[in-house]
């Protein structure tokens, strides 16, 4: 694919996410007509992720009708040119009036992440990756920090049931063991975009879904970060864990969180 095309995809998915944000942010305000259900324990779902994910899924269907979709409601399967959505990432939070939710937009051509887009329609933070084209927030080049003292690091470490209470109340001892503060603020799309701008030093978990991080990866990366390697193995289909930092405290967070980067 030429560089127009991948350009073509990344202004799609930012001006997509805009228009998806528009519609979140709606029902975001429409408090008292959310009808709430749950997919499991502590697994949020509002009529609103489904009617976002049907806007994105069918204006890259209407722009790019060769291009796969796979979204964390309607599903998918990989493809050699594919975008990866969560239509609200931090649904417990959007469910209960919490403003830490967003829109995650990735885009992946040939196993190499492109575009990587996450926007709060709250706080109005357009958070974009391009592989090669660097990391910005609202036009702002981001960095991660330059933090080289797990001390004064804090690490976001993101929780579901999908993995045991043990395993992550060692995860998170060890975390804050090794001296470093630690938050969860229940969206991993936004924990990556906060990686790539410095207010997170790390984001780890031990399971987590390609549509929550794919486009936080790039990002990350393109920030100065590094991350695993996700997508090895099954990750892009059954998900994988994630670990995502600032190049000062690699060894130190690989080691408490035993993930390998
Ligand atoms: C969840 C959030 C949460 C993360 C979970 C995700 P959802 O997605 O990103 O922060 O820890 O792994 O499943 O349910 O808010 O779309
Ligand atoms: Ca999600």
């Amino acid at each position: 694919m030429t560089d127009a095309g991948l350009l073509a995809r990344h202004l799609a998915a930012i001006a997509i996410a805009q228009e998806a944000g528009d519609l979140a942010r709606r029902h975001f305000l429409d408090r008292d007509a959310m009808a709430i259900t749950f997919k499991g324990p502590q697994d949020w779902l509002t009529q609103a992720d489904r009617q976002v994910e049907d806007l994105v899924t069918g204006r890259v269907r209407a722009a790019f009708p060769g291009d796969a979709c796979v979204g964390e409601e309607t599903g998918g399967t990989e493809a050699g040119s594919v975008w990866v959505i969560d239509p609200i990432d931090g649904t417990s939070n959007f469910a209960r009036a919490v403003p830490h939710f967003c829109i995650s937009i990735g885009y992946m051509r040939d196993r190499k992440i492109e575009t990587g887009v996450i926007y709060n329609p709250i706080t109005g933070e357009m958070f974009t990756g391009r592989r090669g084209h660097g990391a910005f927030c609202n036009g702002r080049a981001m960095k991660v920090s330059r933090t080289d003292d797990f001390m004064r690091a804090t690490i976001e470490l993101g929780w579901s049931t999908r993995r045991s209470i043990a395993d992550y109340t060692q995860l998170m001892t060890r975390v804050v063991g090794a001296g470093a503060s630690f938050r969860r603020a229940g969206s991993g799309a936004l924990g990556m975009a906060y990686v790539a701008d410095g207010r997170n030093d790390g984001y780890a978990e031990l399971h987590i879904n390609v549509w929550d991080v794919l486009a936080g990866i790039v990002m990350v990366t393109e920030a100065g970060g590094w991350t695993n390697d996700f997508l090895t193995g099954d990750g892009f289909a059954k998900g994988n864990a994630i670990l995502a930092g600032a190049p000062g405290i690699r060894a130190v967070l690989t080691e408490t969180t035993g993930i390998a980067a």
